[in-house]
């Protein structure tokens, strides 16, 4: 792999070792993938921030990488934690769990991170050919299916090396012959709901696996339509791109190129066969907000419990980042939401969370993503519902 001049002085360990160890580590994953060089990043993602993901080991390295001067070279965004200060008091996991997580949370802000968020596209919109080492899979797939920028789908550990050296390798999806498409999905189900885009997704995401499919036959007719398709395409399957037909910048103009590609399709019955998965009926909670809830979702949730003019009567948990918080309390719909007995929660994620240590059995949630997690993560039964039905339910 090419470098330049400053490249090899970092790689010869003269700007010390955190930097040497983080371009040793991108060159490794670059020149596997193909890479012909180095190349800069706009904005870094990284995922794996749950203490109940990475432990006492991805602690201990990150401990490591603080006291060695780390700090990211670039804009960063991470995935949210199980808790932090303001919620540990409701979700308390006990308290090595919940040090654990406050530990990590506080050396990823020493060293830069911006937002702990699912939804980085919320902080800052990435733009068509912008380069980005992004982690977490529905941020990629936004990222590159619906605003045409160019990120890998990294491990949380290559992001967060990305992140420190400013840089990521020249490969894959960054490179625009392999943004092609490799098979095409069509749809033949009928869609109608943000809970039948989640199920498409799981199935895309189960037939095509790593391969970037070319979808037909969807036509979504809102942004959170949209993101509950690619999250959970992003969860059941190991693609970084999937190519919506009339929608996605790299779809346009590339027709010639479908005739000679493998063809399957998705039905009425594979919609109702994924949905039969759905499996528990008395619910403790729902869960709202997977990835985290945009400014839209919230205000539908909020104009269906003033038209009914109802209050929660069991646990109804919102998940959002800080940012689109920020901008509802300035609408006064937080006030609104937390007098009607919602919990609002922002910078935190409740599917990566020890959930079933808390007692909690069935959870209700129109996120196909958080349903394919959550008997995984928080060792809990799901069952979809979607907002009104949330509101139908679980409100007086
Ligand atoms: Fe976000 Fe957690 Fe879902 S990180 S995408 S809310 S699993």
């Amino acid at each position: 792999m090419y470098l330049s001049k400053e490249e090899e002085r970092i790689y010869e360990g003269e700007a010390g070792w955190v930097l040497e160890k983080a371009i040793k580590v991108v060159i490794k994953v670059g020149e596997a993938m193909g890479a012909d060089r180095l190349i800069p990043i706009s904005h870094a993602h990284i995922s794996g921030v749950g203490y109940g993901n990475i432990g006492e080991a991805g602690l201990s390295l990150l401990r490591d990488l603080r006291d060695g001067g780390a700090r990211f070279n670039v804009y960063t965004t991470a995935n949210p934690g199980s808790v932090d200060d303001d919620s540990s008091y409701y979700f308390n996991y006990g308290t090595p769990f919940i040090q654990g997580q406050r530990e990590i949370l506080s050396i990823f802000k020493e060293m830069g991170v911006n937002a702990f968020t699912c939804t980085p596209y919320y902080y800052r919109e990435p733009r068509a050919g912008e380069i980005l080492a992004w982690a977490e899979s529905n941020a990629v797939l936004i990222a590159n299916s619906i605003y045409g920028a160019r990120s890998n789908r990294e491990s949380g550990l290559l992001a967060l090396f990305e992140a420190i050296l400013g840089k990521a390798y020249r490969a894959g999806l960054l490179v625009d012959e392999n943004r092609k498409p490799q098979i095409l999905v069509n749809i033949e189900a009928r869609v109608r709901s943000i809970i039948d885009y989640g199920l498409v997704g799981l199935l895309v995401g189960e037939m095509v696996g790593e391969r970037i499919p070319y979808v037909v036959g969807l036509k979504p007719q809102s942004h959170e339509e949209v993101k509950a398709f690619l999250a959970a395409a992003g969860s059941s399957g190991g693609m970084g791109l999937v190519m919506i037909d009339r929608l996605s910048p790299d779809a346009i103009g590339i027709e010639g190129s479908l005739n000679n590609i493998e063809r399957i399709s998705i039905d009425d019955k594979d919609l109702r066969r994924v949905s039969e998965d759905a499996i528990c009926n008395e619910v403790d909670a729902a869960l709202i907000g997977c990835p985290h809830a945009s400014v839209e979702l919230i205000e539908d949730l909020a104009r269906l419990i003033v038209e009914k003019n109802v209050s929660a009567t069991k646990p109804v948990w919102v998940f959002t980042s800080h940012h689109v918080y920020e901008e509802l309390s300035r609408k006064g719909l937080i006030d609104l939401l937390i007098s009607r007995g919602v919990k609002v929660f922002t910078g935190i994620c409740g599917v990566i969370s020890p959930l079933n240590t808390l007692g909690y059995r069935c959870i209700a949630t129109p996120s196909a993503k958080a349903a394919f997690y959550l008997p995984r993560l928080a060792r809990v039964r799901y069952v979809y519902m979607d907002l009104p039905g949330i509101v139908a339910s679980m409100f007086k």
